[in-house]
């Protein structure tokens, strides 16, 4: 089957894309409202975006159905440029879905999801002390997209935390814990069969793994 982009609506596209590109890794962004109130949501539109200077990015997207407004997130970050972009663990699922819920701006979602919020060093923004890595981040830019319905949200990395159970022999290792995937609508993939692939010419030798987050 083909078909020319151009005929798909709005939900149908949504539908499209976010059915194929998948699993999506989901990531916790917090955030601090201008009001001091702190914010957590998921998202599955997330990347790595460089490495010099690391820099990481999500989307903030409006749902065609039902139109919603726009996100506590995003505000919070054009309000303080900042934000914390937490890994979550397969065990806390529930967790990180019930922070997805429309809450009031007014509700602080560490609270009342039960995530635990945990000191930052470089931003006023509260990190998920339950996530294994956490990216203390500053406002790079924001891409507007699809007439301003999509935002490109990117963070430069100036922080990170990582939960000494997953550092081994120096290096981070997240191969022995399930984390979890977005897949189509309601369902998630975890990541609990990780296998290896021999491919040629990337260097894996851990001569070359750059180990300089953990030098003491
Ligand atoms: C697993 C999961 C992944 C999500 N990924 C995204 C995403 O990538 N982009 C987006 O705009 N919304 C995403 N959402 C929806 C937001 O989390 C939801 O709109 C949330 O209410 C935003 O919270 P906020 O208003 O506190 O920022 C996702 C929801 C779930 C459950």
């Amino acid at each position: 089957m083909n078909r020319n982009a151009a005929a798909l609506n709005n939900l149908g596209s949504y539908m499209l894309l976010m059915g194929s590109i998948v699993p999506r890794p989901i990531t916790l962004i917090s955030t601090v409202g201008s009001d001091g109130v702190p914010n957590l949501a998921p998202f599955s539109l997330t990347t790595a975006v460089s490495s010099d200077p690391p820099m990481l990015a999500f989307t903030s997207t409006r749902l065609p159905i039902p139109p919603d407004d726009k996100q506590d997130t995003l505000r919070n970050i054009e309000d303080t440029g900042e934000f914390v972009y937490n890994l979550v663990l397969a065990e806390y699922d529930q967790k990180m879905v019930d922070t997805s819920t429309t809450w009031p701006a007014s509700v602080n979602e560490f609270a009342r999801c039960g995530f635990t919020p945990g000191p930052s060093s470089r931003v006023g923004v509260p990190r998920v002390s339950e996530s294994p890595v956490s990216f203390e981040c500053v406002l790079h830019r924001i891409i507007e997209c699809g007439g301003g319905e999509s935002r490109l949200v990117i963070g430069q990395v100036v922080a990170v935390h990582i939960a000494e159970a997953f550092i081994v022999d120096g290096l981070l290792d997240l191969s022995r814990v399930a984390r979890t995937g977005r897949m189509a609508g309601s369902e998630y993939v975890h990541t609990d069969a990780p296998f290896t692939v021999a491919d040629a010419g990337i260097v894996r030798d851990r001569r070359y793994i750059n180990d300089y987050l953990f030098e003491a």
